[in-house]
């Protein structure tokens, strides 16, 4: 009888950590763990759908059917995959995939930018619950001048009606005239909760973009357009997820 589960090498491979034999010297090495257990000997077989496996302590997602995608969410469109009162929805975007696909989070109608996809239930609970505190970049556009005090308010935290709210940091990316481009990264995950920082701080949103999420950026990608996160950047992703 066929021995059960598939040879960790290989696993690793198909994961996309390099050829089978690179996926061998990191066995050898003493790098990957498997169900919280350092690997070292060759041929070990796992089961990719439920083995927990790391290499260096960052987990390797090895489950073949694990999908998830970068959408850059227009401006306009509601974050729900299906919308009761018919406007336009994240799910109208991706209606032609046969994956059950939960959002990451939300982002307001008027926001667009960088919302994460994925049929991976407990990956999407566990990014949006503020214990995991993903990082996020979102970049405004606000009334300038912008005075000299906002960063620090802002840094050392704003009061606003859940208790006292601070961003990690904040920078202004380009000043024009009446007008100001400016940058925040924050913790915190709640409704509006930058557009009620900057209206705090005597600079209401004109208009706000999301451009990170934990490991991901938007980078170039166009609004409406969706990209498929794997490799490095999926693995980043599940162990900013704590998995
Ligand atoms: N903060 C907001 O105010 N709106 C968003 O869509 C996301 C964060």
């Amino acid at each position: 009888m066929a021995e059960a589960g598939i040879r960790l090498q290989k696993v690793l491979a198909q994961a996309g950590l390099g050829s089978r034999r690179a996926c061998e010297d990191l066995i050898a090495e003493g790098r990957v763990e498997v169900d919280g257990v350092v690997v070292t000997e060759q041929g070990v077989r796992v089961d990719p759908r439920s083995a927990v496996i790391r290499v260096d302590g960052e987990r390797v997602p090895t489950a073949p059917d694990v999908v998830v995608l970068a959408l850059n969410k227009p401006r306009g469109i509601v974050c729900t995959m299906r919308d009761e009162r018919g406007r336009p929805c994240v799910g109208d975007l991706v209606a032609d995939r046969a994956d059950r696909l939960f959002h990451v989070g939300r982002l307001d109608a008027n926001t667009e930018g960088l919302l994460l996809l994925t049929n991976d239930g407990d990956l999407a609970q566990r990014l949006a619950h503020p214990s995991h505190g993903v990082e996020k970049t979102y970049v405004a556009t606000v009334p300038a001048p912008i005075g000299r005090d906002v960063g620090r308010r802002l840094r050392s935290g704003v009061e606003l009606e859940e208790g006292t709210v601070k961003v990690d940091s904040f920078a202004v990316l380009e000043a024009l005239p009446g007008r100001a481009l400016v940058e925040l990264t924050l913790h915190e995950g709640r409704k509006h909760v930058v557009r009620r920082l900057l209206e705090a701080v005597g600079h209401p949103v004109e208009s706000l973009v999301r451009t990170r999420f934990g490991p991901v950026r938007l980078g170039q990608q166009r609004p409406g357009t969706l990209r498929a996160i794997d490799g490095a950047e999926l693995r980043s992703l599940y162990t900013a997820a704590g998995l």
